[in-house]
Parts: structure tokens; C-alpha cells; sequence
């Protein structure tokens, strides 16, 4: 399950033209550009798509559910519609499976079972299997070594520093995507009963990065500022806003084809590109350091958010897939091909953030390294959810980083302990 080599079905096309988007910011809420952060971030390459056309109408694993229902705002009922917040209907006929759908459901969200989507739900059991607190990681080797002037290099310091400064807003950026936008638009109990677990093991990860900072007695206005200052680090926060702030608009609504291809495409950005390409520069080269027994405190806890994160990523591979069976019409020529410039353009993000967290060698790593490893991975994220692959030839220079991610192969990473400890999961009666 955690493992990105799993083969997923191919889909191909069908549809109709996509329409442009509209930003719609919410002052507060956590998902609108600062002025700072924009002045900061460049503008994201723009790169010719390669993608194949097809005539060939999917038929791989396609449900005939190609209805798309329109949204009605005529009443103050019709404004809640699909939230789960609507007005109970008394004597209602019960809910069957059939009723249930991923987007612009209409049947109550507040009955999680009969359960549809299985895997929605086991992977909320795995997520609460794998249960883990910062605090209980021992930093104390950590702030020796961080201590001893002779313990790192200043190289080896700065990337222990631009890591915790990406990642320590990039995780409440995603907290609050999820809350405040995706978790509105998923019509669908046992997917929201994931989305909850997740929004709680992302702010699990916004505090571990607290602990580390505190543990290390870093700058924390340093650390948490990078996000607004260094621009290798706003820029990729920066690309992920915009896709964002319109799903949080509180009048924006799915139910036409326009939105429903907005909230794909925001999902795409999320959970394929922020969560599944844009963390792994950083997740390596923690990972790494903790591999050669420097830092093992931080990257143990890089190790779990890493399956924590893994996990996210596949349950939004699954959301996506499961949106384009319900909804082929979706899944336009037009929308592919924005859909590859969107993961060819965070390529070259990601590969810029690695030169520039790393303008020389180190660890046994280097940028060009990394340039083939987002290109391979870049590839599997395309064929996840159904693009050709981009990259031809991209092997993976980090084979060890595939075994971190793969649960049966993983205990005892750094020898600090089992890693594949288990809450919850095991109760026994007897
Ligand atoms: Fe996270
Ligand atoms: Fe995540």
C-alpha cells in the first residue's frame, strides 16, 4: 500500500473543454499569497507537454456514472447540500451503497457504512495503526552533535535548517487545504473519516518540526520565516497556493463540469505534486544524513512523516482515480496535458530547490542526482493516475529510499527502534 510502484489501472480519454480558473482569497484563512511571498517566489518554468492523443474512449475499469449533477442554490437547504450539515429527513429510505458517490454526492454524509470505497477506509485503519508522537524521539544524540562545532558542516547545517524551514509551513499549508478546501468537496463518509486522520497526522508533523527547532534551539523566527524570505522555499509554496484559495471560497461549489475539473486539478496539485513531489528532496536528503548516523533524532521523525506522507499520497491517488471512473468527462485531452505541465513544472521546481539547498556535494549526494530522482519519480506519479510518462530512460539513483517507504521491508531504519510499531490494531479480547 505504501509502496509507488504498485501498478494502477490505465485510464484514458473522454470529455469535454476545460475553463479557465478564478482565485477567490479568504483574508485569515491561511491560504491566501502574502505579499512578501509572492515578491520572493519566481514564476514557474513553463514546459511543452508530451502527451500522446488517443481516440480510444476508456474502458478500463470505467463505471457508466457519467451523470453530473448541477448544483442548486436556490434555497438555504441546497446551500448545505453535501456537507453533511443538511436537515435530517425523517422516515428517509436508508442508504444503499449505489447512493454513495466521491463528488456532489447527495445521500447523508453523516452514515459512514454501508462503506464503498474500501480502501478508503482501511487506510484509515492503517493510518491510525501507525500512530507515532514527536516527543517520544529521543533528540539527545541530535543536540550533541549540533552542538559540536566540529559535528557538522556548515553544508550538512543548512540543509537540517531549509528542510525544517519548507517543511514546518509547508504541512500547515496542507492542513489547511484539506480542512478549509478539499474536505467540503469529498461527498463521501468513509473518504472524509481519511481526510480527518490525515488533517490530524499533518499537524502531528507541524509540531514534530516545532520539536526538532526546539530541541536544537534553532532560530525559530529564522525557520519559520523561510517560507516568506528564502525564495528556493517560497517558490514551491507559492506554485501550490493558487490551486488552493479557490476551493475555499464558500461560494465555490462543485456539481458543474468547470468546478469538478478544478477540484481534480487541485487534487492533483496536492496530493500528486506538493505531497508526492515536492517533499522528496527534502525527505532524501534528512533521510540520508540519518543513514551515515548524523541527525538519527530528526530523521526518524523524517521517517515517519514520510510513511504518514506516503500514505496521504496514495489515498489521493485513489481519490483521483476514483473521481475519473465516476466522472470521464472529466478527464479531457486539454485537462492532460495541463495536468503534465503541472508535474513537468514541479520537476523543475523541486530540481531547483535541490541546487539550491545543495550547491555542492554532500552526503554522497548531489543535484543532478536528484534531477533524475524527481524525473523517476515524476514519472510514477504519471502513470498513477493515468498520463504517459515524461522522463524516458529516469532510473533511480536513491533504491534505498523505496525500501523506506515499503512497510513489510521497514523496521528498524536507523537502529533506534522498530519503526512499524503498532496502535490500536491489535486489541485482543481474549
Ligand atoms: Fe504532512
Ligand atoms: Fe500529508
Amino acid at each position: 500500500m505504501l509502496n509507488w510502484d504498485d501498478p494502477l489501472a490505465k485510464f484514458n480519454e473522454l470529455g469535454f473543454e476545460p475553463q479557465q480558473t478564478e482565485h477567490h482569497p479568504q483574508a485569515g484563512d491561511g491560504l491566501v499569497p502574502n505579499e512578501t511571498l509572492m515578491k520572493t517566489a519566481g514564476s514557474a518554468p513553463v514546459v511543452d507537454p508530451v502527451l500522446p492523443v488517443s481516440d480510444t474512449p476508456s474502458t478500463v475499469g470505467v463505471v457508466a456514472d457519467v451523470s453530473v449533477s448541477t448544483y442548486n442554490s436556490d434555497t438555504e437547504d441546497a446551500e448545505l447540500t453535501g456537507t453533511g450539515l443538511e436537515d435530517i429527513e425523517m422516515g428517509a429510505e436508508r442508504i444503499q451503497v449505489d447512493d454513495k458517490k466521491i463528488i456532489n454526492c447527495r445521500a447523508d454524509l453523516n452514515q459512514l457504512v454501508p462503506f464503498k470505497y474500501e480502501w478508503a477506509w482501511q487506510k484509515y485503519l492503517d493510518g491510525c495503526a501507525n500512530h507515532w508522537m514527536p516527543q517520544e524521539i529521543n533528540m539527545a544524540a541530535d543536540l550533541a552533535l549540533w552542538r559540536d562545532p566540529n559535528g557538522l558542516t556548515d553544508d550538512e547545517r543548512t540543509i537540517i535548517k531549509r528542510n525544517l524551514g519548507f517543511f514546518s509551513t509547508a504541512d500547515s499549508l496542507v492542513a489547511n487545504n484539506l480542512v478549509l478546501a478539499v474536505y467540503r468537496h469529498i461527498t463521501n463518509p468513509e473518504c472524509r473519516q481519511y481526510l480527518l486522520r490525515q488533517a490530524f497526522e499533518e499537524a502531528l508533523h507541524t509540531h514534530s518540526y516545532q520539536y526538532s527547532v526546539e530541541s536544537l534551539g534553532l532560530d525559530e523566527g529564522e525557520i519559520f520565516n523561510m517560507y516568506r524570505e528564502l525564495p528556493a522555499v517560497a517558490r514551491k509554496a507559492e506554485w501550490a497556493l493558487p490551486f488552493t484559495k479557490h476551493l475555499a471560497d464558500p461560494n465555490f461549489h462543485t456539481g458543474t463540469p468547470e468546478n469538478d475539473q478544478k477540484l481534480l486539478r487541485e487534487l492533483i496539485a496536492f496530493y500528486v505534486i506538493f505531497e508526492g513531489i515536492f517533499f522528496y528532496v527534502g525527505f532524501t536528503q534528512i533521510l540520508s544524513m540519518g543513514r551515515r548516523n548524523k541527525m538519527t533524532g530528526v530523521a526518524e521523525q523524517f521517517q515517519y512523516i514520510l510513511r504518514d506522507e506516503s500514505m496521504h499520497m496514495n489515498f489521493g491517488i485513489d481519490v483521483i482515480n476514483q473521481i475519473k471512473i465516476e466522472n470521464p468527462q472529466l478527464w479531457t485531452q486539454e485537462f492532460q496535458r495541463e495536468s503534465v505541465t503541472m508535474i513537468r513544472d514541479a520537476v523543475e521546481l523541486e530540481t531547483q530547490y535541490a541546487r539550491d539547498t545543495m550547491p555542492r556535494g554532500i552526503l554522497g549526494l548531489n543535484a543532478p542526482m536528484f534531477e533524475e530522482y524527481l524525473q523517476f519519480i515524476a514519472n510514477r506519479r504519471c502513470s498513477q493516475i493515468g498520463l504517459p510518462e515524461q522522463y524516458s530512460g529516469a532510473g533511480n539513483p536513491f533504491p534505498w529510499m523505496s525500501e523506506v517507504l515499503d512497510l513489510q521491508k521497514e523496521k528498524n531504519f536507523f537502529e533506534t527502534r522498530v519503526t512499524e510499531y503498532q496502535t490500536g490494531g491489535t486489541l485482543s479480547w481474549e
